[in-house]
C-alpha cells in the first residue's frame, strides 16, 4: 500500500482499489440474483479462511462486537455460565457482553502480555457447570495471540462450547474452525479481511446450529437472532429468492466479496507466511529501535499487531503524533498503557515495504 497516510493501525486497514471501487457501485436490490451470486462468493471465500468447510457463515450489518453479541444473545440462555479468559481490553469488552446474556460469569484473568495457561483453563471447565468458554484469538490491546487450539480442545472435552473473537486474527492468522472444534468464530471486515469495516461475521459449526435449532426460551433481542439470519444466509445459499431480516449493505458485501477474490487469489497459506514474515521484520525493528515487546513469550506474538513499550524519554502520544506528521498512522496503548506503548498493524494488505517505511519513520522520530 503506498496511499498516504500509510495505515498501520490495527484497524481499519487500508483497501486496495478494487476493493473501494466494490463501494462505489450502484447499489443491488438484495434480492437481485446478481446479488445472490455475491453473497454465494462471500460464503466460498468465508469458509476457506475461516477454515470452515462446513461451516455456516453468517453475514449482517454492524461489527465484531455485534457479532459476538448476536453470539451471546442467540446460545446462552438466562441461567448460564460462562467461563471467559480475559487477555486484556476486548476480553474485558467479551466479558460485558456475556454478562448481558449470561446470569454467571468466571473470568481467569492474566498480567498484560501474557497468557492463561491452558492447565489452568482445564481445571476450572472440570468443574463441569460451564455451557461455553469464550476468549479473543488475537487480543489486540497487547498483541498477544491465544492458544486457540488448545483452549478449543480442552471446552470441547469438558462438554463447553467455544465462543472466539476473532476480529484481529482472521485473515492473517490460520484458523481451522472445523478442525479445532470452534463453535463459534466471530469476525468484522476491517482488519486482516482488508475490507472496509461494518459488515458483523460468524462461523457457525454444527453444535451452535444444533443449539439454536432446539433452543426453547426466546431469544432477547429481533437483530441478535442468529436463527433468522441463519435462514436467510440459507436461502441466499440455495440461490434464492432471498429471505430478508433487514436490507443487507450491498456494496460493503461487494467489497467483502472482492477483498475474498484477492484472499483465494494470494492463496490462504501465501497470505499468513506473508503476515508472519512482515510480523517477525516490525519486531525486530522495534527492540532494535530500543522498543520492548508486550507479548510475554515468542509463542504468544501475533502476525497481526505487535504492541510495544516505547523507549525511555519517548512517549507514545508524542510518538504517534510525530509519525502521523510523516504520513504514517500507528495508535497508541489503550487505557492506563496510552502513554507506555503503541500498537502497529501488519495485517490486510501490508508488505515488507510498508513495515520497512514504518520502522524508518520511527527511527527518524525518536532520533529527534
Ligand atoms: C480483538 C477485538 N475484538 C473486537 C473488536 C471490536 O470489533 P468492531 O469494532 O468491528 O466491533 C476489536 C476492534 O478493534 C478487536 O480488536
Amino acid at each position: 500500500m503506498t496511499d498516504k497516510p500509510l495505515m498501520m493501525v490495527p484497524g481499519p486497514v487500508g483497501c486496495r482499489p478494487n476493493v473501494l471501487e466494490a463501494l462505489a457501485a450502484q447499489p443491488l436490490h438484495p434480492t437481485d440474483p446478481r446479488y445472490v451470486e455475491v453473497f454465494r462468493r462471500v460464503f466460498k471465500g468465508m469458509r476457506g479462511v475461516f477454515g470452515a468447510p462446513k461451516g455456516q457463515p453468517v453475514i449482517f450489518n454492524g461489527g465484531g462486537l455485534l457479532a459476538m453479541e448476536a453470539a451471546c444473545a442467540s446460545l446462552l440462555e438466562p441461567d448460564d455460565e460462562v467461563l471467559v479468559v480475559d487477555n486484556g481490553f476486548f476480553g474485558e469488552i467479551f466479558i460485558q457482553i456475556i454478562k448481558c446474556h449470561a446470569k454467571r460469569v468466571t473470568v481467569l484473568i492474566t498480567s498484560f502480555g501474557d497468557r492463561v495457561p491452558t492447565d489452568k483453563v482445564e481445571a476450572e471447565l472440570r468443574k463441569g457447570r460451564f455451557k461455553a468458554l469464550a476468549f479473543n484469538h488475537v487480543e489486540t490491546s497487547s498483541g498477544v495471540k491465544a492458544q486457540i487450539e488448545e483452549l478449543a480442545a480442552v471446552a470441547q472435552a469438558h462438554g463447553a462450547l467455544t465462543l472466539v473473537d476473532g476480529v484481529s486474527a482472521v485473515g492473517g492468522e490460520v484458523v481451522e474452525q472445523r478442525a479445532w472444534g470452534v463453535d463459534v468464530y466471530c469476525a468484522s471486515t476491517q482488519k486482516a479481511l482488508a475490507a472496509p469495516p461494518g459488515l458483523a461475521l460468524l462461523m457457525l459449526g454444527s453444535r451452535a446450529l444444533e443449539i439454536l435449532e432446539n433452543r426453547k426460551t426466546l431469544i432477547k433481542g429481533f437483530y441478535l437472532d442468529l436463527r433468522k439470519w441463519v435462514d436467510s444466509m440459507r436461502s441466499y445459499e440455495e440461490g434464492g429468492p432471498p429471505r430478508l431480516v433487514s436490507t443487507p449493505s450491498t456494496n460493503l458485501v461487494m467489497a467483502l466479496a472482492t477483498s475474498l477474490d484477492d484472499i483465494v487469489t494470494e492463496g490462504i497459506s501465501n497470505r499468513i507466511q506473508r503476515h508472519h514474515r512482515i510480523a517477525d521484520v516490525m519486531r525486530s525493528g522495534l527492540v532494535a529501535h530500543g522498543f520492548t515487546l508486550v507479548p510475554k513469550h515468542s509463542s504468544f506474538f501475533a502476525n497481526t499487531v505487535t504492541a510495544a513499550y516505547t523507549p525511555e524519554g519517548a512517549p507514545a502520544s508524542n510518538l504517534v503524533k510525530q509519525m502521523a506528521q510523516q504520513g504514517v498512522l500507528i495508535a497508541p496503548g489503550i487505557g492506563e498503557y496510552r502513554d507506555q506503548l503503541v500498537r502497529i498493524g501488519h495485517m490486510g494488505g501490508v508488505t515488507l515495504e510498508d513495515v520497512k517505511t514504518t520502522l524508518q519513520a520511527i527511527g527518524q522520530t525518536i532520533t529527534h
